[in-house]
């Protein structure tokens, strides 16, 4: 959600472009782009010496308005609807390089009837894939504890138990079908914003959002299905837009470079610890100054890349990404 669902930020701009293009130099083979949305991360890559990209998305949106790219870009480009936790399925053979843009694009954002903004009204869907269960249907039939549950884990509300309690009482009333109905009660919840602040409901609507998309387990497979799709010396480039997400990512590294004693000094000493990744980003990227003042949007993203060893590929350890509670109902692979 960028941290800032506001729209401020131009689907033309891709976010850290430049430090991913600048840090894997130089790019060349086959890539893959995991999270295609405006295309600008493929096109970047493209225009920086790789020799085919296969880009993919959930959503079929995104895909449709880049159809004619294909012949454009002489057949360089394959576009694959699909998730990023099986991205290891969509190539026979291993790639040199992964990216992964987290959250959704500013194209989602911007149209109201996509249901992720509470600033536009539109029906609550919130559906990358536009498929399976809605934001309207998680909103209207879950019950308080876990609605307060999701609140609270995924979006860092403190005040997710008024809110529950709040969306279960209107519901009683009316089921709750639109995006500026739920602001509305969760705003009601919660002090006027000073200026500067969030709006109210920022936090509800990406906790919501998260759910409906289970993004968090669809991250950590991803990052384990990266892992396995790798050649020895291919790159992983994971843009995260919030401190939850950036959370998942950076353990995924230090976990997978060895240092899992960083991320969790209480756990056992594990022996079979040869890296599977080195870190090329000791800390995270963020944007420069000038990235800020052009795109204002950029300013929570962090860019963190490491580089396949030939060390086997492990399953992912959920538990020791410290993945956020609670666990997403049963996923339907959308
Ligand atoms: C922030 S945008 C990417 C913008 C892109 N880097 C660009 O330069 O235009 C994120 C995109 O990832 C897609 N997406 C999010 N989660 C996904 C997943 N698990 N699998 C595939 N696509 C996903 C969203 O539908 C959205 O189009």
């Amino acid at each position: 959600m960028r941290g800032d669902p506001m729209g401020e930020r131009d689907p033309h701009i891709p976010v850290l472009l430049r430090p991913i293009l600048e840090t894997c130099a130089p790019i060349s083979g086959l890539w893959l782009d995991g999270t295609f949305g405006a295309g600008g991360y493929t096109r970047g890559l493209l225009a920086a010496g790789a020799d085919h990209v296969i880009g993919v998305d959930r959503d079929p949106l995104a895909l449709e308005m880049a159809q004619g790219w294909i012949a454009q870009f002489e057949h360089k480009l394959t576009l694959v609807q699909g998730v990023f936790s099986e991205l290891d399925t969509y190539s026979d053979k291993l790639l040199d390089g992964v990216v992964l843009d987290l959250g959704v694009s500013s194209m989602q954002l911007d149209l109201a009837e996509r249901g992720f903004s509470f600033m536009k009204d539109g029906p609550l869907d919130m559906r990358m894939s536009q498929d399976g269960p809605s934001a309207a249907e998680l909103v209207n039939t879950a019950d308080e504890t876990r609605l307060a549950d999701i609140l609270y884990h995924y979006g860092e509300e403190r005040a997710s138990r008024r809110i529950a309690r709040a969306i279960v009482e209107a519901r009683a009333r009316e089921p709750i079908t639109t995006t500026l109905a739920l602001a509305e009660i969760i705003s009601r919840c919660l002090p006027r914003p000073k200026p500067g602040q969030s709006h109210p409901a920022t936090r509800s609507f990406q906790a919501i959002r998260i759910a409906v998309n289970t993004e968090f387990s669809e991250l950590a497979e991803g990052l384990a299905a990266a892992e396995r799709a790798l050649k020895p010396g291919g790159l992983l480039a994971v843009v995260s837009f919030h401190s939850l997400e950036d959370r998942i990512v950076k353990r995924f590294f230090q976990l997978a470079s060895g240092q899992e004693s960083n991320a969790n000094r209480y756990a056992p000493a594990r022996a079979d610890s040869a890296a599977r990744f080195d870190l090329l980003t000791k800390r995270a990227i963020g944007p420069d100054d000038q990235e800020v003042s052009e795109n204002p949007r950029s300013r929570s993203a962090k860019l963190r890349i490491g580089r396949r060893t030939s060390a086997p590929a492990q399953a992912v350890d959920a538990a020791a990404l410290g993945l956020p509670e609670p666990p997403a109902p049963k996923k339907g692979r959308r």
